[in-house]
């Protein structure tokens, strides 16, 4: 079985203390920083920007995971790369052209990868697969921290297994919201090889067994 990577989601952290949060993960254990970028037009809420990740940037060495729920996302993904993200995820949703999102990500320097949204089908990468580096599964409906997982998800995390394992590449398989010490092992039985969690991390009162629990390893 393949070592289960754990991105912490930033969402849930003390915004208040964020230098201090990001060094606490990833002394617990964490593997990448999860950054939702969220707009008030893609989805129905606001998070951060760059700025803060160029803050944040020389607080830790964990790869910076960004996840971009903003439309149009193409004008603003140089300004992320040069925050320091190194890989950048964005929804097909959020523009007319995937293909050349894609490109332009990797043009940048950056891992390029597909976010599908509970209604989005798998059809929506079928002609980009050789482009992406990562995929992820969203387990809830984008813009809050802190919601349901999404069961019905847990069907298309292994047929993505299938597909990407099909591929012979290497694409990180990511599941994204709800993820918890009960569902957490459910979404790496179908395939999942990162987990995004926030709230289960972050209101943890205490990182590192949080982390591990999601790992499966009991402490
Ligand atoms: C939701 C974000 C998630 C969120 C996860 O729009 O993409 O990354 O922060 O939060 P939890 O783990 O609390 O569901
Ligand atoms: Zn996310």
């Amino acid at each position: 079985t393949r070592p289960v990577k754990i991105a912490p989601s930033l969402l849930a952290a003390d915004f208040a203390r964020l230098g201090e949060e990001v060094a606490a993960i990833e002394a617990a254990g964490a593997d990448w920083l999860h950054l939702d970028i969220m707009d008030g037009h893609f989805v129905p809420n606001i998070s951060y920007g760059p700025a803060v990740l160029k803050a944040l940037r020389q607080h830790t060495r964990m790869p910076f995971d960004v996840h971009l729920m903003i439309a149009p996302a193409d004008p603003y993904l140089p300004a992320f790369a040069e925050a320091g993200a190194q890989r950048i995820s964005l929804h097909p949703e959020a523009g007319p052209h995937l293909h050349r999102s894609l490109q332009s990500i990797r043009a940048l320097g950056c891992s390029p990868g597909v976010v599908l949204n509970p209604a989005t089908p798998l059809s929506a990468i079928e002609h980009v697969m050789d482009m992406l580096d990562l995929i992820l599964v969203m387990t809830v409906n984008p813009g809050f921290g802190g919601q349901g997982f999404i069961e019905s998800q847990l069907p298309k995390i292994a047929t993505l297994r299938r597909m990407i394992d099909a591929t012979g590449r290497e694409i990180a398989l990511q599941v994204d919201g709800g993820v918890t010490a009960r569902t957490a092992p459910r979404c790496i039985e179908a395939g999942a090889d990162v987990l995004v969690a926030g709230t289960a991390v972050f209101g943890a009162p205490d990182y590192a067994a949080a982390i591990a629990a999601l790992r499966g390893d009991s402490a």
